[in-house]
């Protein structure tokens, strides 16, 4: 790859959109694009053939999605299905049809089915049912990933999707009506720090077992699938290693410098027991993550309070 070819970050303004933009800049990378959801609606395949046409971008990544957690996907299953549909479509088959050297998709790790073992590799996929609460999201996911895979198998170029864990770091969600667990739980012990340490209520019993990446760690996954033409079509992007809820929990308390109690409302769903990714595919080819959950966790405390202007509404 060419530090001048043209790569267009679909979604450049999301979390990890920005994180990837960031991430290329630094290595040098200097023809980057990017146009909001407003100057360019990537369900509209007109518009999208017309940048196309224009554009012409020798590289497309595609950080562009509609995303929410269980109550937007319940709420809204025909937008999670056919808006994320809409948008891969068309990312993918313009890059298709104008011949561009390489894309780049990115889904979720709620692609593998409910009941697949721990840790999930990628050749669970379809092998099972999914989970109901998310699958409208999941089986979008899966079509651009079929997709990606159909044109690497028939038109030999190289489509590649990969597969983050939970992700969080700058430019997070920290709306407590649709945020992810880690921004949800960072807003609530800075508030009770700010109220006198008063308790957190958390959700369910803090026993399920989760995954947390920083976003600059994908980022650097996605530079790595940019530098290396990847052998296979379907890459799990994580840290390998999970903690139990209740210790992220005490984690964040410690570095937000809460201290009043935790009160578990074991009457809220716990979710999944356990969700881990085996990445041991795209370590093997040489990437690993590099920043460790707790400075992680500081670096988007200090975002958090710097950027309290920023908390990402659901446009729903
Ligand atoms: N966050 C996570 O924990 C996580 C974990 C695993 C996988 N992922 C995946 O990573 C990708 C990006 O997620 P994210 O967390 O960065 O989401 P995000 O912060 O909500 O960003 C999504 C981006 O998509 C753009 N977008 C949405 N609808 C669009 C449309 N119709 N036309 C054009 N642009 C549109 C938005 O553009 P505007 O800002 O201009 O409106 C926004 O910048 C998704 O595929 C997601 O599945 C995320």
């Amino acid at each position: 790859m060419m530090k001048n070819n043209k790569i267009y970050i679909a979604g450049h303004r999301g979390m990890v959109g920005a994180a990837v933009w960031r991430a290329l800049e630094a290595e040098g990378y200097t023809n980057l694009i990017g146009r909001t959801s407003a100057e360019l609606d990537l369900r509209d395949q007109k518009a999208v053939t017309d940048f196309f046409e224009i554009e012409k971008p020798d590289v497309v990544i595609d950080a562009a999605a509609r995303v929410g957690g269980i109550l937007a996907n319940n709420n809204y299953p025909y937008q999670f299905l056919m808006e994320n549909m809409q948008i891969q479509n068309n990312l993918i088959d313009l890059s298709l049809k104008h011949d561009a050297k390489k894309f780049i998709f990115l889904g979720s790790s709620c692609i593998y089915p409910k009941q697949a073992p721990q840790p999930l590799k990628e050749d669970y996929l379809l092998t099972s049912s999914l989970e109901p609460t998310n699958e409208w999201y999941a089986i979008a996911k899966i079509s651009g990933v079929k997709a990606c895979e159909a044109i690497r198998k028939q038109f030999k170029k190289d489509f590649v999707s990969l597969m983050p864990t939970n992700l969080y770091g700058s430019h997070d969600n920290f709306d407590l009506q649709t945020s992810h667990v880690m921004p949800a739980m960072i807003r609530k012990f800075h508030d009770a720090k700010l109220a006198g340490d008063t308790p957190v209520t958390l959700w369910g019993s803090g026993t399920p077992m989760r995954e947390f990446l920083h976003v600059d760690d994908m980022a650097k996954a996605v530079c790595f699938a940019m530098d290396n033409e990847l052998p296979d079509n379907l890459y799990n992007v994580g840290t390998g290693e999970d903690l139990t809820i209740k210790n992220l929990a005490l984690l964040i308390q410690e570095i937000v410098g809460h201290k009043g109690d935790i009160v578990w409302d074991s009457e809220k769903p716990d979710g999944t027991p356990r969700k881990l990714m085996d990445v041991d595919k795209l370590k093997s080819l040489g990437w690993q993550p590099s920043i460790d959950l707790k400075d992680g966790i500081m670096k988007t405390y200090h975002w958090f309070l710097e950027n309290q202007d920023k908390y990402k509404q659901v446009k729903l």
